[in-house]
């Protein structure tokens, strides 16, 4: 029985050949990429968690300006929540910059700056799960250890007829079984990177080019023409709608602004006092602050903005306020978190993107 055998019965290829495929092919077509001059884990690690849910055009310059901006671990640690936020802003999942700062003050703490070599040490800091550790173990410490991220499903389930649901526990197993197999000791971190770029550019979601493929004629997808099929993933469940009614106050130049402290989306992030409600519809009557600012003050310019997120859809109406005081009875109604900022404060302010597409077209 072939290598292949196990996983899909008339595939041929040595498993020493897929993997001279892959890394001769890794080795005509790389992007050049900073981080791929370098196996300092600091920068793998910036770059892959820059790089999660993130396109590599959109994260590189966010790892540039990280690099500037913090040069080492040390540099980061000592840095605010609010300046790490101000930099990451627009890239989205802002989970992953709160918790990249908890990581880098922790490895400063407890690893004199350096990062642990060994799998179990870095599935145990702060935002770093399976993904990232098999990423800084393969190619900052050369282990063996594989990447499995979403162009690691579709190249695996394309070439080796994976048909099963890639969100099944079953599928993970298989993947994860396949992936150990394959993944050679000599160079590993070179091999899982070959794997993520070959999904990206050459085995792609859509349009795949099978034509220019080297793997075309053991290709389980591109025999049987599945290509579009594969990887196998079950329809999504509608994301969540959810609306919100956001006061945009200003006084002469100043905007008042509030800093989100809740368990919810973009903690850490300033926005404006906002109310959520079930629909679209906004009874301003109901809450003390909008009653008191639609009776004393004409609204201007309102904008509706649908904000598409993972699993949400957020429907942000804008109400533009312009006040001409600062009366104490208003000041009352704000909220005590929040305070009137000045265009410079407001720029250099963490904003959801959302907030900052707002201000940019006001
Ligand atoms: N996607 C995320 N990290 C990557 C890497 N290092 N190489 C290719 N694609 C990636």
């Amino acid at each position: 029985m072939s290598f292949y055998g196990q996983y899909y019965q008339e595939l041929t290829l040595e498993k020493s050949t897929f993997q001279k495929i892959l890394l001769t092919w890794y080795k005509g077509n790389k992007r050049p990429l900073p981080w791929r001059l370098t196996k300092d884990p600091y920068r793998i690690w910036l770059s892959e968690i820059i790089l999660q849910q993130t396109r590599i055009s959109q994260g590189l310059p966010y790892y540039l300006k990280f690099i500037k901006a913090y040069e080492n671990i040390h540099a980061l640690a000592e840095a605010s929540e609010a300046e790490v936020l101000r930099h990451w802003q627009g890239l989205g999942y802002y989970s992953r910059a709160r918790n990249m700062l908890k990581c880098a003050k922790l490895i400063v703490d407890r690893y004199e700056g350096q990062f642990p070599d060994k799998e179990q040490d870095l599935l145990k800091l702060p935002g770093i799960g399976k993904y990232t550790t098999a990423a800084i173990a393969s190619i900052s410490f050369e282990r063996p250890v594989p990447v499995i991220d979403g162009n690691v499903y579709r190249v695996l389930s394309r070439i080796f007829g994976i048909m099963e649901d890639i969100q099944t526990s079953e599928a993970q197993k298989k993947f994860q079984k396949l992936a150990e197999e394959l993944i050679p000791d000599k160079k590993p971190g070179d091999y899982n990177q070959a794997i993520m770029e070959f999904g990206a550019l050459f085995c792609k979601p859509r349009n795949p080019a099978c034509k220019q493929c080297l793997f075309s004629a053991h290709c389980f997808a591109n025999i049987s023409g599945k290509q579009n099929e594969l990887p196998s993933i079950s329809p999504k469940i509608k994301p969540r709608e959810r609306y919100f009614h956001y006061w945009v106050i200003r006084y002469e130049d100043l905007l008042f602004m509030k800093k989100r402290n809740n368990k919810d989306i973009w903690q850490g992030l300033y926005d404006f006092p906002l109310i959520e409600t079930q629909n679209q519809g906004f009874d301003f009557s109901r809450d003390k602050m909008t009653n008191y600012l639609v009776k004393n003050y004409p609204l201007k310019n309102t904008r509706t903005f649908r904000h598409i997120l993972t699993h949400q859809v957020i429907c942000a109406t804008f109400y533009h306020c312009p006040v001409d005081s600062l009366d104490e009875e208003m000041l009352n109604l704000l909220p005590e978190e929040g305070g009137f900022r000045t265009p410079e404060e407001t720029e250099r302010l963490p904003k959801p993107g959302l907030i900052d597409k707002y201000l940019k077209e006001e």
